[in-house]
């Protein structure tokens, strides 16, 4: 993609707990645009994580952040809802040996604008961005620093809303993708706007006149050739990523992605407060539909009980992100030889299509 300067039209998402400074170089030395992670490590973090980068790649990179209002001015719940929370997650934390816990968790702190203040005096090659509009200010401060804008939509208004704001490429979140939904605001409904990458990306691309990313359900060669024969300019690819040998993803979390089949995932607020795919587990069910916290302060109430879980090895009291394509991964393979099979079978794949019967 030119746009992008990267030899392969393919994007890894800058996946929080996965996409490290490995992962994002050596995506980056194959031909493809590495995304650093910016969510889920501290502002001191990101800047370590971004040297890293430098020191592992030359090529162009990107940095990711969730930049949703409700995650820039995190709003303080009621003790009353906190309550309800707590009776929700008290007996998963006793499944793990933790003790039970009351009131409010700890306060998340508002970090947001200080790791994109980071990402600009990085002057990555681009800034991605997930669950929010940056506006037309931050895109033009962008700009007169050579960084490409690529923010991610679930849905054609807020598609059209990045599109005002200026940014370079719009990345079309169809309902398979793994993580949060990149909707800007929370929707009341968890199954607001689920629209799959069939109908979602050439929808976009007959709407906006900027480049088109397809997110969504795509791991290999077939994924890459529909997305571009749909209309796309490129593909943004999470969920295979998860299983590489340069992911921060542990082995159990690891090893559930292997197994899951892509029915096996569920769209829920239970980790974040935010609508997100994993997939199912103890967690997931255990909550069900208790209520949650509002973004951030629902990460900081499930925090410990992934730690513990994590400690113990265990993939089922902790949120297991992964899209539909989950079904589709079946094994661990290092970033690099994922991009060369995806290009390869896509070059083979895009050769032998007929259209009409010979
Ligand atoms: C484990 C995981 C973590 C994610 N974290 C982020 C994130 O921090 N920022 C972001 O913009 N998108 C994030 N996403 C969503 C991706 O940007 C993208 O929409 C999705 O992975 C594409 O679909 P796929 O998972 O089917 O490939 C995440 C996705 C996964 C699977």
């Amino acid at each position: 993609m030119r746009l992008l300067g990267i030899d392969h039209p393919i994007l890894q998402s800058g996946m929080g707990g996965v996409a490290g400074s490995a992962l994002t170089a050596a995506v980056s030395n194959a031909g493809a645009l590495g995304i650093l992670a910016g969510h889920g490590i501290t502002p001191g973090e990101l800047t370590d994580e971004i040297d890293n980068v430098r020191r592992l790649t030359g090529g162009p990179f990107g940095i990711n952040v969730l930049l949703p209002q409700d995650l820039i001015e995190p709003s303080a719940p009621s003790p009353d809802l906190a309550a309800h929370v707590n009776a929700a997650i008290n007996p998963l934390r006793q499944e793990v040996g933790l003790s039970t816990v009351s009131g409010l968790p700890k306060e998340p702190a508002p970090e947001v604008l200080e790791k994109v203040e980071i990402i600009l005096r990085a002057q990555p090659a681009v800034f991605s961005i997930g669950l929010g509009d940056p506006g037309p200010d931050l895109v033009e401060r962008c700009h007169r620093l050579g960084i490409k804008v690529v923010a991610m939509a679930t849905s054609i208004p807020d598609a059209l809303a990045l599109e005002e704001s200026g940014v370079d490429a719009v990345v079309i979140q169809g309902a398979e993708a793994g993580g949060h939904r990149s909707h800007f605001a929370k929707p009341d409904d968890r199954n607001y706007g689920q629209v799959g990458s069939m109908v979602l990306i050439p929808e976009a691309v007959d709407a906006l006149r900027i480049p088109v990313i397809a997110a969504g359900g795509i791991t290999d060669g077939r994924g890459l050739v529909a997305a571009l024969a749909l209309g796309a300019s490129a593909v943004m690819i999470g969920t295979r990523f998860i299983a590489t040998a340069e992911s921060l993803a542990d082995d159990a979390y690891k090893q559930a992605v292997l197994d899951a089949q892509s029915s096996e995932t569920t769209i829920t607020d239970v980790a974040s407060g935010r609508y997100a795919r994993m997939i199912r587990n103890r967690f997931t069910d255990g909550y069900g539909d208790a209520p949650t916290l509002p973004f951030g302060w629902q990460c900081s109430a499930v925090s410990e009980l992934f730690e513990r879980s994590r400690e113990l090895e265990d993939s089922q009291h902790v949120a297991l992100w992964a899209g539909q394509s989950a079904g589709r991964v079946h094994e661990i393979q290092s970033a690099e030889s994922v991009i060369q099979s995806i290009v390869a079978e896509a070059t083979e794949v895009s050769a032998r299509i007929r259209v009409r019967n010979p």
